[in-house]
């Protein structure tokens, strides 16, 4: 039986983890690309070359070109430079708008039914640089960055609570940067409220340790950021839309009103199925979290500001 085509852009620590963990699913093709002479290549054979031990028969191509990519369903953007120990996910905007903008059209001339899966930073600023460069409708162009932030915020909670990490439900919205929204209210073990099983203290510096979540492992890795989370958090979204699982997760969409939010790229949570993100799902908000999901929202615009001015 033909399987879904899967592109992961970028062959480095996200991309190719990416790629191993799609592979280990066996249930897509992965063509994998770099600018990198070798590195998908030898990433693609290394990953095949597990298949007989791991139990699975997945194809993986590695690519210099786009060729091999024609057909995809989904394409995982992860192509672009990561931060050092002292920056911000902000300062790569530059950089990272310029390679997504290229490899965005390279991907959808030979692909024109593709959903794109960014995870490149800054990221709701390459959200909203993919749909200038695609043109296409929001529910194609998708960025993962509140699936990561809440699974981080998840398994604090659950090493704080001695819980299984899986049993904890959280929500964080917002931008993925300095400014995430994480929602407590939304947040539950097993559906117990969290407010009933920790102290607001506690909970406070898991918020805040949240909020940091990317800086606190550049700073251990020191030569880059975190992979494995984001890679199976970017899993999670190609498995959602190709399985139809209609989950809802918070992923960095076009918003058109919902949250009182207009035409700005911002965390909220979607329904993830076939046709990529079919809805926003609209939780009740008190009028703190409404304010600072709107704060959050305005660091977003005065980056996607900056990316226009970048592109005229
Ligand atoms: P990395 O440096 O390990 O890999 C990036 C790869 O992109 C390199 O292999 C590089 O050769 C390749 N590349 C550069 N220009 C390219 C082009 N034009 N075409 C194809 N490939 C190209 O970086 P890593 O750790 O994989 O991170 C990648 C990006 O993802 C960074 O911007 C990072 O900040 C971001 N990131 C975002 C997360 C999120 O939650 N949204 C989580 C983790 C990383
Ligand atoms: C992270 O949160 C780098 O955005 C990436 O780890």
């Amino acid at each position: 039986m033909k399987r879904p085509k899967i592109t992961v852009v970028g062959a480095g620590n996200v991309g190719g983890t990416t790629a191993q963990r799609l592979a280990e699913k066996d249930a897509y093709d992965v063509v994998l690309v770099d600018i990198v002479e070798g590195v998908p290549q030898g990433k693609a054979l290394d990953i095949s070359q597990a298949g007989p031990v791991c139990g699975y028969s997945t194809r993986v191509i590695g690519t210099n070109g786009y060729v091999e990519t024609a057909g995809s369903s989904v394409a995982v953007i992860t192509s672009g430079i990561p931060r050092k120990p002292g920056m911000s996910r902000d300062e790569l905007l530059a950089t990272n708008a310029k390679i997504v903008k290229s490899v965005v059209s390279e991907l959808v001339s030979r692909s024109p039914d593709i959903i794109l899966i960014l995870v490149t930073n800054p990221l709701d600023a390459m959200v909203h640089v993919a749909r200038l460069v695609s043109g296409l409708p929001k529910s194609r162009v998708i960025g993962m960055g509140g699936i990561l932030d809440s699974a981080r915020m998840r398994s604090f909670i659950a090493a704080e609570l001695n819980v299984p990490g899986p049993d904890v439900e959280a929500m964080v919205l917002g931008g993925h940067g300095d400014t995430m929204v994480p929602l407590p209210r939304y947040t539950t073990v097993k559906g117990k409220p969290i407010s009933s099983l920790m102290s607001k203290d506690k909970l406070d510096a898991i918020i805040q340790r949240t909020r940091d979540g990317g800086a606190e492992i550049v700073g251990l890795l020191k030569t880059g950021s975190a992979f494995y989370a984001p890679s199976a958090s970017a899993v999670d979204m190609v498995e959602a839309i190709h399985k139809d699982q209609k989950r809802v997760l918070p992923c960095s969409v076009l918003c058109e009103g919902e949250y009182g939010l207009k035409d700005v790229i911002v965390g909220v949570p979607v329904r993830i199925g076939r046709a990529g993100m079919e809805q926003v799902v609209e939780y009740e908000l008190t009028a703190e979290e409404r304010t600072a999901l709107e704060a959050s929202a305005n660091a977003v615009r005065e980056l996607c500001a900056a990316v226009d001015r970048l592109m005229a």
